[in-house]
Order: structure tokens, then C-alpha cells, then sequence
């Protein structure tokens, strides 16, 4: 699986099956050009966006736009999620057939753009997005119960990061696992867990496995890396997203279920938010998330030098995992040869300290700042032709293209 090129691995390209690109509505967020430059130098040679946008990406016209305007600003291949809500359930079919490449449920949200469906709602969802036989990926959290203990916290004055945290965090997350895992066992959908947190809800995940659900998962590194014992480190308020990093022994978990294949991908959940966002005093009005599609790479590599996981292993968590669940595999994922490869040419002597000031996003915040990388994609061939090389972009944009074109 690992070829060598002048004693350099050749990997494939990785996926990421979960980026905020942000554009249309909040270009000063972040472009499609920033976004797919910064997953180019990352080793990132497919990305999935979420479609919390402006407009939301919850109809089929939406799903012509977004790719429109991604297109000729891409330098890596892109899907684009279509929005499950209540109010567009007729749509689900027509986003399909629009290009979307998979659907995203926010099973909890405090967005206005995108909120939670009710439960009846999200059951008829997944019944259409069956047929439609792709996958729907599921914030599960159950954000009532976490506003809930936020409120109380802003109340009582405390304004650190811990405030998130307690049984709440972990009812929010285990309660929204099981129920989605419910609806998914009786549709017969094929569900896809974002980012998850919390070590509570990986038997749920390994439960629903063993009775055969349709259901996959993704962590990202900054669960794995982090604990709310470095929110201090990290620098004010750069390590809040949502969900929450948690306190020192999830990380734990997280890894062992990687390991066990109760955890079946890597994602970034890449956030980006301006700086002045990220600096506010209170964390209560701190933007969520932080960019991630340019240090994941770095970040895992990193940890394979420490013998934490084989190099193996991690490409098939970032790559062979993400093209097998959304119906990629070998297309996207596998060491092809040919004009059709995406290719990631590593350098694992490689060492740089994270400074997201280097980043090519317009997200400079990141709660790894500081971090040391050992580690990195010094060349990244996207479909035969190189993109990037040595943290520099080198294809011009437009190189990248939908998976599902029109
Ligand atoms: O931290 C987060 N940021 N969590 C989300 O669910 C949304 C995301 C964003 O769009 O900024
Ligand atoms: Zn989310
Ligand atoms: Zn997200």
C-alpha cells in the first residue's frame, strides 16, 4: 500500500469529509481559493463542504450555485453537502440529483441558517435520503441541554472554557449518538457521526456497529491532541468549537477506538474564523471552530514518528475510510497510477513549528499554535498534476473539480 519514491512513501490523497468553505455568504471567512489552497498544502486532495452558508445549501438550485462558484477557484476536488431540515424535505431528491454528494443533519444547532429539524422531521429524512442511497452525515448534539448549562454558567460569571463541560457535555453527545443511531437502524440510512468528542459515546457507536446500523465515524486531531488542560496554552479563547475539546482521558478513548474500528476516519471539522472572532473576551461570544484542512497531515504524521499509530493505519483513516463510506472508493482513496492519481509524496524528516500566520486559509487562529510538526506532504498530485509542493501552491485555481459533475 505504501510505495516508495526515492525513499520517500507515496501515499494517496487524503479526504476530508468535513470543511466549512464558507463561501457563498461569509467570504470574509474564508474563498473556495483559500480553502482548497490550504488543503492542497495539507496533502488534502478531496474535501466535502458543510452547508452552513449564506444561502444554505438546501436545495437543488443552491447545490448548482455552490459548485459554480467553487469551481473555478478550486485547487482540490470538492463535494458539497446538502442541508436536511423541515422545511426541505421535497428537496432531498432534487439536491441529489443536483450534484450534492452526501446531506448533513445538525441533530442540535444553534445556527438560524441551518436549524435542527424536529425528531419526526429527521425520521423522514432519512427515509428519503435512503433512496437517494447517500449518506448523511450528523452533528449529534443535543444543544438544548448544553444552552441550558451555558446559561447557567454566563449567570453565575464564569466565562473560561470549562464552563462547557460536566455530565451535560457528555448527555449531549451520548443522547444524540443513540437516537440518531435509532432513526438509522429503522430507515435503513446510512449515517455518518461528526466529530466526535466524547469517550461516553463510542459503546453507542460500537453498539449500533454490532447490530449492523449503517453507521460510520470521524474524530478529528484536535480530540485526539488536545485536552481542556491546554485552553490556557492555546492561547485565549482559540480552542473553542463545538463540540467541545474535553477533559484529559476522552483523548484516550478516542485513540482506542480508532485503533478497534469503532472510529472508522480522521476529518479536520476545518472552522475558519477571523481573528477579531476568535479574541473576544467572553467565550460566550468567541465564533466556534478553527481551521484545520492545512495541519491534520502534519499533525498525524507527527504522531506516527511517535509510534502511536503505522503509517498504514493512517492512511487508511484518511483516505481508504472516507472514499469507502461516501461511495469514492477507488476513484478517491487508493494509490492509483496514472493521470487519474491523487498522490500525496511525503517528507517525514520534516520539521516546523504551527504558526497560523503561514496558513494559506484566511483562518489564522488555531489552538496548535506553537505546536511542533515532524512530518508533511512535500508533494501533492491531484488527479496526475501537481498542486502543491513544499507549503507553496503551484496549480493555478480551477484545477480542482466537482465529484459529481453536471
Ligand atoms: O465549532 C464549530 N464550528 N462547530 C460547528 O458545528 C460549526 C462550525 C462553524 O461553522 O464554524
Ligand atoms: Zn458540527
Ligand atoms: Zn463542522
Amino acid at each position: 500500500r505504501v510505495i516508495e519514491a526515492g525513499g520517500r512513501p507515496l501515499i494517496p490523497g487524503a479526504l476530508d469529509v468535513h470543511t466549512h468553505v464558507r463561501e457563498p455568504g461569509f467570504s470574509h471567512k474564508e474563498t473556495w481559493a483559500t480553502a482548497t489552497a490550504a488543503a492542497a498544502v495539507g496533502g488534502v486532495t478531496t474535501i466535502f463542504d458543510m452547508p452552513n452558508t449564506d444561502p444554505p445549501t438546501a436545495n437543488a438550485a443552491a447545490v448548482r450555485e455552490k459548485i459554480a462558484i467553487a469551481g473555478p477557484q478550486a485547487h482540490v476536488d470538492f463535494g458539497v453537502y446538502g442541508y436536511v431540515g423541515e422545511a426541505n424535505l421535497a428537496d432531498l431528491q432534487p439536491m441529489a440529483e443536483a450534484g450534492a454528494s452526501a446531506f448533513k443533519l445538525f441533530l442540535g444547532s444553534d445556527n438560524p441558517l441551518v436549524p435542527c429539524p424536529n425528531d419526526g422531521a429527521v425520521l423522514d429524512a432519512l427515509a428519503l435520503i435512503r433512496e437517494t442511497g447517500l449518506r448523511c452525515t450528523v452533528h449529534a448534539e443535543n444543544t438544548p441541554i448544553l444552552n441550558w448549562r451555558g446559561a447557567q454558567m454566563k449567570a453565575a460569571g464564569r466565562d473560561d472554557l470549562a464552563a462547557h463541560l460536566a455530565q451535560h457535555a457528555d448527555i449531549a453527545t451520548v443522547e444524540a449518538v443513540q437516537r440518531i443511531a435509532l432513526f438509522a437502524e429503522w430507515t435503513g440510512c446510512k449515517i455518518h457521526i461528526a466529530h466526535e468528542n466524547c469517550r461516553h459515546a463510542l459503546p453507542v457507536i460500537a453498539a449500533a456497529k454490532r447490530r449492523g446500523v449503517a453507521i460510520t465515524a470521524e474524530t478529528c486531531p484536535h480530540y485526539l491532541l488536545l485536552s481542556m488542560d491546554d485552553a490556557e496554552r492555546a492561547g485565549g479563547n482559540a480552542l473553542r468549537v463545538k463540540p467541545p475539546v474535553r477533559e484529559a482521558g476522552h483523548a484516550e478513548a478516542l485513540w482506542a477506538a480508532l485503533l478497534d474500528g469503532t472510529i472508522d476516519m480522521i476529518s479536520t471539522d476545518h472552522a475558519p474564523h477571523p481573528v477579531e472572532e476568535k479574541h473576544r473576551a467572553s467565550i460566550w461570544e468567541t465564533s466556534p471552530g478553527f481551521p484545520g484542512v492545512e495541519t491534520s497531515m502534519r499533525l498525524m504524521l507527527t504522531e506516527v514518528a511517535a509510534g502511536r499509530l503505522t503509517l498504514q493505519h493512517y492512511v487508511r483513516l484518511a483516505c481508504e475510510a472516507p472514499a469507502r463510506a461516501f461511495g469514492l472508493w477507488p476513484r478517491k482513496g487508493a494509490l492509483l497510477v496514472g493521470t487519474d492519481a491523487d498522490l500525496v509524496l511525503l517528507d517525514l524528516d520534516h520539521r516546523e513549528t504551527i504558526r497560523g500566520a503561514t496558513f494559506q486559509s484566511k483562518g489564522k487562529v488555531t489552538p496548535f499554535e506553537g505546536r511542533e510538526t515532524e512530518g508533511r506532504a512535500a508533494m501533492t498530485f491531484l488527479r496526475g498534476t501537481c498542486v502543491a509542493q513544499d507549503g507553496e501552491v503551484i496549480a493555478p485555481p480551477g484545477t480542482g473539480r466537482s465529484l459529481q459533475p453536471p
